[in-house]
Protein backbone atom coordinates (compact mmCIF):
# COMPACT_ATOMS: atom_id res chain seq x y z
CA UNK A 1 0.00 0.00 0.00
CA UNK A 2 1.38 3.66 -0.85
CA UNK A 3 1.14 6.37 0.65
CA UNK A 4 -0.54 9.37 -0.36
CA UNK A 5 2.70 11.17 -0.49
CA UNK A 6 4.33 8.18 -2.34
CA UNK A 7 1.44 8.34 -4.93
CA UNK A 8 1.98 11.96 -5.63
CA UNK A 9 5.08 11.48 -6.19
CA UNK A 10 4.64 7.99 -8.58
CA UNK A 11 2.61 10.49 -10.88
CA UNK A 12 5.38 13.59 -10.36
CA UNK A 13 7.24 11.30 -11.93
CA UNK A 14 5.15 9.43 -15.26
CA UNK A 15 4.27 13.52 -15.47
CA UNK A 16 7.66 13.77 -16.56
CA UNK A 17 7.75 10.86 -18.76
CA UNK A 18 4.65 12.46 -20.51
CA UNK A 19 6.54 15.69 -21.25
CA UNK A 20 9.65 14.62 -22.34
CA UNK A 21 8.05 11.78 -24.64
CA UNK A 22 5.28 14.68 -25.59
CA UNK A 23 7.53 17.78 -26.18
CA UNK A 24 9.84 18.11 -28.44
CA UNK A 25 13.04 20.16 -27.12
CA UNK A 26 13.30 24.14 -27.17
CA UNK A 27 9.30 24.15 -25.86
CA UNK A 28 7.45 25.94 -22.96
CA UNK A 29 6.20 23.98 -20.63
CA UNK A 30 2.99 25.32 -18.20
CA UNK A 31 3.24 24.51 -14.71
CA UNK A 32 0.88 24.60 -11.95
CA UNK A 33 1.02 24.80 -8.29
CA UNK A 34 0.81 23.01 -5.21
CA UNK A 35 2.27 19.74 -3.19
CA UNK A 36 2.04 17.30 -6.52
CA UNK A 37 2.89 20.34 -9.02
CA UNK A 38 5.92 20.53 -7.04
CA UNK A 39 7.08 16.98 -6.75
CA UNK A 40 6.58 17.85 -10.82
CA UNK A 41 8.74 20.50 -10.47
CA UNK A 42 11.71 18.74 -8.60
CA UNK A 43 10.87 15.55 -11.09
CA UNK A 44 11.66 18.01 -14.08
CA UNK A 45 14.04 20.04 -12.54
CA UNK A 46 17.08 17.87 -14.10
CA UNK A 47 15.68 18.24 -17.85
CA UNK A 48 15.25 22.00 -17.79
CA UNK A 49 17.71 22.25 -20.72
CA UNK A 50 14.74 20.39 -22.69
CA UNK A 51 12.73 23.67 -22.32
CA UNK A 52 13.25 27.21 -23.93
CA UNK A 53 11.01 28.52 -20.55
CA UNK A 54 8.34 28.13 -18.37
CA UNK A 55 5.17 29.82 -17.70
CA UNK A 56 4.17 28.91 -13.71
CA UNK A 57 0.56 29.79 -11.80
CA UNK A 58 1.84 31.31 -8.95
CA UNK A 59 4.44 33.12 -7.04
CA UNK A 60 5.28 29.72 -5.01
CA UNK A 61 5.72 27.87 -7.74
CA UNK A 62 7.73 30.36 -9.67
CA UNK A 63 10.52 30.74 -6.81
CA UNK A 64 10.54 26.70 -7.06
CA UNK A 65 11.19 26.71 -10.53
CA UNK A 66 13.87 29.45 -10.30
CA UNK A 67 15.46 28.01 -7.23
CA UNK A 68 16.20 25.39 -9.94
CA UNK A 69 17.15 27.76 -12.50
CA UNK A 70 14.57 27.28 -14.96
CA UNK A 71 13.45 30.48 -17.13
CA UNK A 72 10.52 31.81 -16.16
CA UNK A 73 8.75 33.57 -18.98
CA UNK A 74 5.86 36.26 -18.28
CA UNK A 75 2.35 34.74 -19.81
CA UNK A 76 1.94 37.63 -22.22
CA UNK A 77 5.28 36.73 -23.87
CA UNK A 78 3.26 33.39 -24.56
CA UNK A 79 0.66 32.45 -27.45
CA UNK A 80 0.09 29.00 -26.64
CA UNK A 81 2.30 26.22 -24.94
CA UNK A 82 1.28 22.36 -25.68
CA UNK A 83 1.51 21.33 -21.99
CA UNK A 84 0.53 22.37 -18.92
CA UNK A 85 0.77 20.04 -15.96
CA UNK A 86 -1.06 20.72 -12.92
CA UNK A 87 -2.82 19.15 -9.79
CA UNK A 88 -6.26 18.89 -8.86
CA UNK A 89 -8.45 18.92 -5.38
CA UNK A 90 -11.13 17.04 -7.29
CA UNK A 91 -12.05 15.13 -11.09
CA UNK A 92 -15.10 14.45 -11.80
CA UNK A 93 -15.19 10.85 -14.60
CA UNK A 94 -15.31 13.59 -17.13
CA UNK A 95 -11.96 15.18 -16.53
CA UNK A 96 -13.96 18.22 -15.25
CA UNK A 97 -12.05 19.36 -12.33
CA UNK A 98 -12.40 21.62 -9.26
CA UNK A 99 -9.19 23.24 -8.18
CA UNK A 100 -7.87 26.18 -5.74
CA UNK A 101 -7.12 24.48 -2.26
CA UNK A 102 -3.64 26.41 -2.38
CA UNK A 103 -5.69 29.64 -3.68
CA UNK A 104 -3.48 29.58 -7.11
CA UNK A 105 -6.98 29.48 -8.87
CA UNK A 106 -6.82 32.54 -11.42
CA UNK A 107 -3.36 32.21 -12.65
CA UNK A 108 -3.70 27.88 -13.24
CA UNK A 109 -6.75 29.12 -15.45
CA UNK A 110 -4.86 31.59 -16.92
CA UNK A 111 -2.33 29.75 -18.02
CA UNK A 112 -4.35 26.47 -18.79
CA UNK A 113 -5.78 28.44 -20.82
CA UNK A 114 -2.85 28.75 -23.27
CA UNK A 115 -2.28 24.92 -23.12
CA UNK A 116 -3.01 22.93 -25.75
CA UNK A 117 -3.08 20.09 -23.42
CA UNK A 118 -3.49 19.68 -19.81
CA UNK A 119 -2.37 17.13 -17.89
CA UNK A 120 -3.80 16.65 -14.51
CA UNK A 121 -1.60 15.05 -11.98
CA UNK A 122 -3.19 13.66 -8.54
CA UNK A 123 -3.70 10.71 -6.07
CA UNK A 124 -6.61 8.35 -5.96
CA UNK A 125 -8.16 10.09 -3.17
CA UNK A 126 -8.97 13.14 -5.62
CA UNK A 127 -11.27 11.24 -7.83
CA UNK A 128 -14.92 11.87 -7.57
CA UNK A 129 -17.92 10.88 -8.96
CA UNK A 130 -19.24 14.48 -8.47
CA UNK A 131 -17.22 17.29 -7.65
CA UNK A 132 -18.68 19.68 -4.75
CA UNK A 133 -17.58 17.78 -1.45
CA UNK A 134 -14.28 19.85 -1.66
CA UNK A 135 -15.19 23.62 -1.14
CA UNK A 136 -15.49 25.30 -4.02
CA UNK A 137 -13.16 28.40 -3.96
CA UNK A 138 -14.09 32.22 -5.53
CA UNK A 139 -11.40 34.56 -5.65
CA UNK A 140 -13.12 38.16 -5.21
CA UNK A 141 -12.23 41.96 -4.84
CA UNK A 142 -12.39 42.20 -1.24
CA UNK A 143 -14.93 44.74 -1.73
CA UNK A 144 -17.26 42.28 -3.68
CA UNK A 145 -16.87 39.93 -0.81
CA UNK A 146 -20.12 40.24 1.43
CA UNK A 147 -22.51 40.59 -1.99
CA UNK A 148 -20.47 36.73 -3.85
CA UNK A 149 -20.97 35.30 -0.12
CA UNK A 150 -25.07 36.12 -0.69
CA UNK A 151 -25.25 35.27 -3.91
CA UNK A 152 -23.46 31.48 -2.84
CA UNK A 153 -25.55 31.20 -0.30
CA UNK A 154 -28.60 31.01 -2.52
CA UNK A 155 -27.28 28.44 -4.43
CA UNK A 156 -27.39 26.62 -0.86
CA UNK A 157 -23.73 27.04 0.03
CA UNK A 158 -21.99 27.86 3.36
CA UNK A 159 -19.30 29.96 2.74
CA UNK A 160 -16.43 31.30 4.38
CA UNK A 161 -13.95 33.60 3.63
CA UNK A 162 -10.34 31.66 3.57
CA UNK A 163 -7.89 32.72 5.96
CA UNK A 164 -4.28 32.09 6.43
CA UNK A 165 -3.74 28.11 7.91
CA UNK A 166 -3.40 29.07 12.09
CA UNK A 167 -3.66 32.60 11.96
CA UNK A 168 -6.87 35.11 11.86
CA UNK A 169 -5.42 36.91 8.80
CA UNK A 170 -7.31 37.25 5.82
CA UNK A 171 -5.78 34.98 3.17
CA UNK A 172 -4.52 37.13 0.21
CA UNK A 173 -4.05 36.21 -3.47
CA UNK A 174 -1.23 37.02 -5.78
CA UNK A 175 -3.54 39.17 -7.34
CA UNK A 176 -4.49 40.83 -4.39
CA UNK A 177 -8.05 38.72 -4.07
CA UNK A 178 -9.56 37.18 -1.22
CA UNK A 179 -11.10 33.46 -1.66
CA UNK A 180 -14.77 32.69 -0.73
CA UNK A 181 -14.49 28.65 0.16
CA UNK A 182 -18.23 27.36 -0.29
CA UNK A 183 -19.19 24.48 0.83
CA UNK A 184 -22.21 21.87 0.29
CA UNK A 185 -22.43 22.36 -3.20
CA UNK A 186 -23.60 19.27 -4.73
CA UNK A 187 -22.19 20.31 -8.31
CA UNK A 188 -23.57 18.08 -11.29
CA UNK A 189 -23.26 20.68 -14.19
CA UNK A 190 -19.93 21.79 -13.36
CA UNK A 191 -19.55 23.88 -17.10
CA UNK A 192 -23.21 25.96 -16.20
CA UNK A 193 -21.78 26.63 -12.37
CA UNK A 194 -18.50 27.78 -13.35
CA UNK A 195 -20.15 30.25 -16.03
CA UNK A 196 -22.48 31.79 -13.42
CA UNK A 197 -20.41 31.84 -11.39
CA UNK A 198 -18.36 33.99 -12.88
CA UNK A 199 -20.71 36.12 -13.75
CA UNK A 200 -21.40 37.69 -10.57
CA UNK A 201 -19.63 41.56 -10.42
CA UNK A 202 -16.74 41.18 -8.29
CA UNK A 203 -15.52 37.66 -9.04
CA UNK A 204 -12.20 37.40 -10.42
CA UNK A 205 -12.47 33.45 -11.20
CA UNK A 206 -13.76 30.23 -9.60
CA UNK A 207 -12.11 27.37 -8.83
CA UNK A 208 -14.51 25.06 -11.63
CA UNK A 209 -12.13 24.12 -14.49
CA UNK A 210 -14.96 22.34 -16.76
CA UNK A 211 -14.51 24.72 -19.69
CA UNK A 212 -11.15 23.74 -19.62
CA UNK A 213 -11.13 20.61 -18.52
CA UNK A 214 -8.14 17.88 -18.23
CA UNK A 215 -7.22 15.90 -21.42
CA UNK A 216 -5.32 13.82 -19.63
CA UNK A 217 -5.07 12.57 -16.13
CA UNK A 218 -1.98 10.65 -14.23
CA UNK A 219 -3.57 9.05 -11.14
CA UNK A 220 -1.73 7.53 -8.33
CA UNK A 221 -3.54 4.08 -7.12
CA UNK A 222 -2.59 1.10 -5.33
CA UNK A 223 -2.25 -0.37 -8.49
CA UNK A 224 0.13 2.17 -10.14
CA UNK A 225 0.27 4.92 -11.94
CA UNK A 226 -3.29 4.99 -14.73
CA UNK A 227 -3.26 7.33 -17.28
CA UNK A 228 -6.38 8.60 -18.52
CA UNK A 229 -7.25 10.53 -21.98
CA UNK A 230 -10.64 12.52 -21.63
C1 LIG B 1 -3.70 25.20 -6.14
O1 LIG B 1 -4.37 26.40 -6.10
C2 LIG B 1 -4.61 24.09 -6.48
O2 LIG B 1 -5.45 24.27 -7.55
C3 LIG B 1 -3.89 22.76 -6.57
O3 LIG B 1 -3.65 22.40 -7.88
C4 LIG B 1 -4.72 21.76 -5.94
O4 LIG B 1 -5.13 22.32 -4.70
C5 LIG B 1 -4.01 20.45 -5.72
O5 LIG B 1 -3.03 20.60 -4.73
P1 LIG B 1 -2.22 19.39 -4.15
O6 LIG B 1 -1.39 18.84 -5.24
O7 LIG B 1 -1.41 20.03 -3.07
O8 LIG B 1 -3.20 18.41 -3.61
Amino acid sequence: MYTQDQLKAMVADAAKNEVLSNMAPGGILGIGTGSTANLFIDAIAPHKDHFSGVISSSQASTERLQKHGFKVLDSNSVVSVPIYVDGADEIDPQGHMLKGGGGALTREKIVAQLAQSFVCICDASKEVDILGKFPLPVEVIPMAQAQVTRFLESLGATVSLRKIKGSDQIFVTDNQGWILDASGLKITDPVSLESEVNQIPGVICNGLFARRKADVLLIGESEGVRRQIY
